[in-house]
């Protein structure tokens, strides 16, 4: 079975054809960072307004990509929750529209649940149960996977996303947006001290993350308050400066992650670990997961990079296991922000 995806929940634009599930014939992503950089964060009526220039050269390229045509594709899967609204409305308008029109049944897809879905992309026998850590710009979660029809939330951030916090930090460090992927970067080849951050856990054994805690802190290590003295009342931060807080940032980020990822395979006996999102691409939070993981005999799996962030592959992937709706229910289905 022949499923295309389409996905346009936040910056991206993106269309693919995935036959059976797993095996991707085509992924195309249009990337809207370049015009989203210089306000350091991602502006709705701008990603809005691209996602309408593009969808259809997109959308071609996947169909071309993969040798197809509409009359070879059984279904079409299309992001219907969670993201900016308007974002969403423009890919769900679009995918209803060429499946009233050519008569193709349509599946509503989780973007989460599609994130949690991802690693099956690259690990084509990975199935339920598995534990799954989503860590994206917009969500961080932990999932119990059982038959991809149902996802069991096991615990999610009660404010900032992790994605969101590596942003947020790297733009009071002065690095550019989006700044997870320099922050690892410099990080990894830096071997000094790290500044000690706390790290927030929560309630005994909450499955829960909250990362607004850390990013308040670095704010202050960064600009603080007028009554301190330290070095953090110098105006010029050092290179060096820079780089230790940024890899205690990083330490704290991931202790966290990797420590509440172990407790939920523990608390559900599970011995598979899957970590999908843009942070997943983060090198220190795979090493670490990777030694610990393993101490304990649980099997990580990753998605391939191309995976880890938006893509409409994980979205047709996830639809080919989920039921479509009718016609009658396609004309009524809307698109939500939330989970
Ligand atoms: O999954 P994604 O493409 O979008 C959402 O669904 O939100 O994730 C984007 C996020 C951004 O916040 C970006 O900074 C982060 O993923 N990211 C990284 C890395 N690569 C991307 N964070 C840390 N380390 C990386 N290597
Ligand atoms: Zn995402």
């Amino acid at each position: 079975m022949k499923v295309l995806g389409i996905e346009t929940s936040c910056d991206e634009t993106a269309a693919a054809v995935v036959s059976d599930g797993r095996e991707v014939l085509s992924n195309v992503v249009n990337s809207q960072v370049e015009f989203h950089k210089k306000f350091s964060g991602v502006v709705p009526e701008i990603a809005c307004r691209k996602h309408i220039e593009t969808i259809t050269c997109v959308l071609d390229e996947a169909l071309k990509k993969a040798h197809c045509d509409f009359s070879s594709i059984d279904r079409i899967a299309v992001t219907n929750r969670p993201g900016l609204i308007g974002a969403l409305l423009i890919g769900l308008s679009f995918a209803k529209s060429i499946a009233y029109a050519r008569g193709i049944p349509l599946v509503p897809v989780s973007h989460i649940e599609a994130h949690a879905y991802s690693a099956c992309l690259t690990h084509m026998s990975l199935s339920g149960p598995y534990i799954s850590l989503v860590v994206s710009g917009g969500h961080t979660s932990l999932y119990l996977v059982k038959d991809f029809k149902s996802f069991d939330l096991l615990g999610k951030t009660i404010d900032d996303a992790v994605g969101e916090a590596y942003d947020k930090v790297a733009k009071v460090l002065g690095m550019s947006y989006p700044g997870g992927p320099e922050i690892d970067r410099l990080v990894r080849s830096y071997k000094g001290k790290a500044v000690s951050f706390p790290r927030t856990y929560l309630e005994k054994d909450s499955l829960d993350f909250s990362f607004s805690g850390i990013k308040t802190a670095v704010l202050y290590k960064v600009h603080p308050p007028a009554n301190k003295t330290s070095w953090e009342k110098e105006k010029v931060l050092s290179e060096q400066d820079i780089l230790s807080v940024a890899k205690g940032f990083q330490e704290s980020i991931v202790d966290v992650l990797v420590r509440k990822s172990i407790a939920a395979c523990q608390r559900h006996d599970c011995r598979k670990l899957a970590i999908g999102g843009g942070v997943a691409r983060n090198s220190r939070l795979r090493e670490k997961l990777l030694e610990e993981c393993s101490k304990r005999n649980i099997e990580t799996f990753y998605p391939d990079r191309a995976y880890c962030t938006d893509n409409a592959a994980m979205i047709a992937g996830l639809g080919y296991y989920q039921p479509p709706i009718g016609t009658e229910a396609m004309m009524t289905l809307d698109a939500t922000p939330t989970i």
